[in-house]
């Protein structure tokens, strides 16, 4: 069932993003492998792994080519996507891999350097690598930002001081609460996971995780020490200007993963990221290019160039079906054959990973017991100016800048710091154009493209197809919370924006 159809129809010529959305429907493995951090060993902590199914604890760029199939959508795609798993703790401190909705979308946004607006965006080479976030944070550390507020408007960034690598290596992770009877968080809005009953009050059909890569390249080295050196963000994260020594403009990779919280409304516990995070701003995620091959993904990059975002509109993708991209699976090496990572898993995260609240850096290491000393913030809906479907443009909302709180709350009081009232100034978001053209496109928000003195409004509109499902009652024998699930994804089902997708 493929609901999403972001449309993008233009009033004015350029400035635009080509993009195109790879999904992987298919998870080809939950499990502690890492090549990147670990190579050759077990991994630290549990990874939804999506691509090729060559992947293993040391894969190189032959290893995912010689893979028997992929996860993706793309037969000509046997990359490597990785990204951490997300768990509940139960009250009684047993731990439950939360479901992951639908796999993983992994989108290609193919915009240009700003600062060399003429250049052309270069393919990953083979065996290119890249890591995007720190496991190991446990803070937000943004000058003069705290993570309870919103981040200013993009265009005052630089001004502000927030444009260092670490800062905006912050920016580029997104906990988008989903609620589709509403109109859409924008995509990199929050930067933590909300806390549980924030997610229970509000994200009724759980939590989409956003991760954007760094897209500008040193040009010569396929991976670095820490696997980020060799990379850097463009001063906006999703697109702006490269830095310097970071000239060669990469696609600009960007994952997302859907993760059914809402199945634990109700549940006393918490939700922790596999990594023993339970804010989330230890977020990460890893590619290794499996293109077949380097040539190949600059054709791609080059005329793959659709305002549509779909894979079908790409004449060289050879397309599988999402039956087959479900069906491709790893080989789980002997040393983890034992491990349970599904499904009630017992009293520890995999690998026996410790939650470690912050602000200190976690330690690699399992520190023991700790206990929280930094409050969770709490955040509120705001309506997106940019959204699901379509998330890489720079944008400006219509009204006029917002003011920037002058004060610097602190972490320790995050309900003084309501991220609404932070909000509140500019509160004046405008509200998505409600009416349909024909009853089959949504004005989702409309979008301003700055390209030097030129203003670009880009209206975004989405296909809206209502699906109906037939309403049975299912009597079998179950517990109760398992009916509550099977409830939950049968009413998601419904929905008719957002991803729309099967559970892996
Ligand atoms: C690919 O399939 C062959 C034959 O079924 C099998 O021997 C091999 O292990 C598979 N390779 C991988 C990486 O799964
Ligand atoms: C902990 O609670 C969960 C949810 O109620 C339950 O499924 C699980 O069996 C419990 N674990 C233990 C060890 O009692
Ligand atoms: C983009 O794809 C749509 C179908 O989604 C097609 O109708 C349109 O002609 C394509 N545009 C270009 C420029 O190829
Ligand atoms: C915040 O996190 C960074 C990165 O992990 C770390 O270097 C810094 O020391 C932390 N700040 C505090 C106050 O612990």
């Amino acid at each position: 069932m493929k609901l999403n159809v972001p449309l993008a129809v233009l009033t004015a010529a350029s400035g635009v993003t080509a993009f195109w959305r790879m999904e992987c429907r298919g998870r080809a493995g939950l499990l502690r492998i890492d090549p990147l951090v670990s190579p050759g060993e077990v991994g630290a902590h549990a990874h939804a792994v999506h691509g090729s199914s060559g992947f293993n604890e040391k894969a190189t760029y032959d290893d995912l080519i010689n893979g028997n199939c992929t996860s993706c959508a793309v037969t000509q795609d046997k990359s490597a996507y990785w990204a951490p798993g997300v768990y509940f703790r139960h009250s009684n401190g047993s731990y439950e891999l939360v479901d992951q909705v639908g796999g993983m979308l992994a989108y290609y946004f193919l915009n240009k350097d700003a600062n060399n607006p003429n250049g052309k965006i270069t393919a990953f080479p083979k065996d290119f690598r890249m890591i995007a976030g720190d496991s190991l944070r446990r803070n937000y550390t943004i000058a003069g930002q705290g993570a309870t507020q919103k981040d200013p408007e993009k265009s005052l960034w630089a001004a502000l001081g927030q444009t260092t690598q670490t800062d905006l290596s912050q920016r580029a992770i997104g906990y988008n609460c989903l609620n589709y009877d509403i109109a859409p968080e924008p995509s990199l809005y929050r930067h933590y996971l909300p806390e549980k009953g924030y997610l229970d009050a509000n994200c009724k059909d759980g939590i989409r995780i956003e991760i954007m890569f760094p897209s500008c390249w040193n040009g010569k080295d396929l991976d670095s020490t820490n696997h980020k050196d060799h990379v850097a963000y463009p001063d906006l994260v999703e697109d702006g200007g490269c830095p310097q020594g970071f000239d060669v403009k990469l696609p600009g990779l960007f994952y997302e993963t859907i993760w059914a919280t809402n199945d634990y409304k109700g549940v006393d516990g918490e939700f922790v990221i596999a990594n023993g995070d339970v804010q989330g701003f230890g977020y990460h995620a890893d590619f290794i290019m499996g293109w077949d091959d380097e040539a190949f993904l600059q054709s791609a990059v080059n005329t793959c160039t659709n305002l549509s975002g779909e894979i079908q509109d790409c004449p060289l993708f050879n397309i599988q079906s999402e039956d087959e991209q479900r069906s491709c699976k790893i080989n789980v090496p002997s040393a983890l054959s034992q491990e349970k990572v599904v499904g009630l898993i017992g009293d520890s995260l995999p690998g026996n990973v410790a939650i470690q609240y912050g602000p200190s850096p976690a330690t690699a290491k399992n520190p023991g017991p700790q206990t929280a000393t930094v409050p969770v913030p709490t955040v509120s809906y705001s309506k997106g100016v940019s959204s699901s479907g379509y998330p890489g443009l720079v944008f400006k909302e219509t009204t006029t800048p917002s003011l920037i709180p002058s004060s610097t709350p602190s972490v320790s009081s995050p309900q003084a710091t309501d991220f609404a009232a932070a909000a509140a100034a500019p509160a004046t978001t405008p509200a998505p154009t409600a009416s349909t053209e024909d009853g089959k496109y949504e004005v989702i928000r409309t979008e301003y493209v700055t390209s030097g003195n030129v203003v670009n409004e880009i209206i975004v509109k989405e296909a809206v197809e209502y699906v109906t499902v037939t309403t049975t009652t299912v009597t079998v024998s179950v517990p109760a919370k398992r009916a509550a699930r099977r409830e939950a994804a049968h009413a998601h089902r419904h929905v008719a924006r957002g991803h729309g997708r099967p559970r892996v």
